[in-house]
């Protein structure tokens, strides 16, 4: 398929698990990718990745919740590619696993700067860049975690809960401009987030396998494969929406 044939497309955290698939896939389906992430080993690794199947990917280091990096990374894609056309607001950290009243203030200025304030720049800097250029589709990486509460996760389900939130008026503020936002919201994808987090609390495993009505956890592939949806003109007419991808957990 060749759903974004000739599109440009800007995808943060590209460095690793869903960014990354997600990278590939949008390059399958003829976009240039701009590969963004604070991970340079894990970004490069993405666009060597993509080069070498054949497609058109380039890296830049940027801090989603940087101002100055969020707006250098989409004038890379202006620069090297004429526009902005698909952005993907994937990046985000997980944060410590706590109650509300042992969440140290440090962690929750932290969750917030990278996984809200991230979000709303990469909005912000990407819509000026798509007001230029006629229009484009924003997606944004929410999770199951913004949508119901999940124990010890305040931070982490807040920013996402914002994000699906900012994702509305992102939707109604540039309907008329042709640009339409989005966000999705994964339940749980076996990546290096949730690799992490059975490392240091090995009995959320056997947690998490138990999370979703349909069996095991979810591949990267999928999320990407709806993020492509979203991405798209398959979804032309949806905008405002938080798609869950989560095998039936919400239905519960
Ligand atoms: N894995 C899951 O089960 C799951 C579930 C629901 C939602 N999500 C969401 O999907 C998205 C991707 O998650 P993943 O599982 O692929 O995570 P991951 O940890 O595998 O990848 C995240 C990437 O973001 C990068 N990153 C972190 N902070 C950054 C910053 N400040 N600036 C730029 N890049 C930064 C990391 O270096 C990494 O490459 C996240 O928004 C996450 O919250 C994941």
């Amino acid at each position: 398929m060749n759903l974004l044939e000739e599109q440009v497309a800007v995808i943060t955290g590209a460095g690793s698990g869903i960014g990354r698939q997600t990278a590939k896939t949008f390059a399958e389906n003829g976009a240039a990718v701009v590969v963004a992430d604070v991970d340079v080993d894990g970004g490069r690794a993405t666009v060597e990745s993509i080069a070498g199947a054949g497609g058109e990917a380039t890296f830049v280091e940027a801090d989603v919740s940087d101002p100055e990096d969020a707006e250098a990374m989409i004038e890379t894609a202006v620069d090297e590619y004429g526009g902005l056309d698909v952005l993907y607001n994937n990046a985000a950290i997980e944060g410590p696993v706590a109650r509300l009243d042992e969440y140290e203030n440090d962690a929750f200025e932290q969750i917030i700067e990278v996984n809200l304030k991230g979000v709303w720049y990469g909005m912000k800097y990407g819509i000026r860049a798509m007001l230029e250029d006629g229009g484009g589709s924003i997606v944004s990486a929410s999770s199951i975690g913004g949508e119901v509460a999940v124990p010890q996760y305040s931070g982490y389900g807040a920013a996402k809960a914002a994000v699906s939130h900012l994702t509305k008026y992102a939707a109604i503020e540039y309907a008329e401009d042709g640009i339409r936002a989005n966000a999705v919201a994964p339940g749980i994808v076996r990546t290096e987030m949730i690799e992490r987090s059975i490392e240091e609390h090995p009995e959320m495993e056997e947690q998490f396998l138990n999370t979703e009505p349909m069996p095991g956890l979810a591949d990267p592939e999928e999320i990407a494969n709806a993020v492509l949806f979203l991405g798209s003109d398959l979804s032309s007419r949806v905008t405002g929406v938080t798609l869950p991808v989560e095998g039936g957990y919400l239905a519960q």
